[in-house]
């Protein structure tokens, strides 16, 4: 799988597409997470061209921000933007990784960050990187996902259906994705130990931001 190629278009690509519902459930419970305790390190993985890690360290000063992609095209992209827009990247660690076979600290990262990530992998995969980001995690993180999903019925799921079998069929040929169809991610997390606190939908239901707290 590769991101390089579509790295210097994907901004374009989101705003021909999805558009803007898919920055509204990135930045979903940033109010949410600004009411609690301010997170010490957060690991934002597969974080591409820094949609959200621009308004999350903007709003966040004294967080330390470890960001994870297997793209060094949307890393570079990523970190360019966050100097552009004044932000101070000594803070931040731009780590070109792929996420299946990263080693992470154990017990560290208070927030982590998964924004459309998971529906590049099947099923068995999604359910390998699991364990290994609560490994990473403090027993009392929260986590941040958003994803698409085909709602349960309805013309609301068949514009799903349509919208999920272009953007599979595109980033299958162009940034040659595993994933053939969505990974049930939410059914997969709902076995971790992290507990759903808001939940929140987009687009006609066709995507969702959910953010957790790990309660062990
Ligand atoms: C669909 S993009 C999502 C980017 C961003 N999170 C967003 O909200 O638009 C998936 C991102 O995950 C990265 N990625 C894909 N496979 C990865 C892996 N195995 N390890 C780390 N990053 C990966 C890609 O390079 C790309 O930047």
């Amino acid at each position: 799988m590769s991101y390089e190629r579509l790295a210097r278009f994907y901004k374009l690509i989101e705003s021909i597409t999805i558009g803007p519902p898919l920055l509204n459930a990135r930045l979903a419970h940033l109010d949410r997470l600004a009411d609690g305790p301010v997170p010490k390190h957060a690991l934002l993985i597969g974080e591409g061209n820094g949609s959200f890690l621009l308004p999350f360290a903007k709003r966040f000063q004294d967080t330390q921000i470890t960001v994870i992609d297997q793209s060094a095209a949307m890393l570079e992209i990523a970190q360019s933007r966050a100097l552009e827009a004044g932000i101070d990247i000594t803070r931040i660690i731009f780590r070109q990784a792929d996420m299946r076979s990263a080693t992470l600290p154990t017990n560290y990262y208070d927030l982590i960050v998964t924004l459309f990530f998971f529906d590049n992998f099947d099923e068995s995969t999604v359910c390998k990187m699991i364990p290994v980001i609560e490994g990473t995690a403090t027993v009392s993180a929260q986590w941040l996902l958003a994803d698409f999903q085909a709602p349960e019925h309805g013309w609301r799921r068949l514009r799903a259906q349509l919208w999920l079998a272009v953007l599979y069929g595109f980033f299958r040929v162009f940034a040659a994705i595993p994933a053939r169809h969505l990974p049930p991610i939410e059914t997969i997390l709902n076995s971790s130990d992290f507990k759903q606190t808001a939940r929140k939908t987009y687009c006609g239901q066709m995507l969702y931001s959910i953010l957790y707290q790990r309660s062990v």
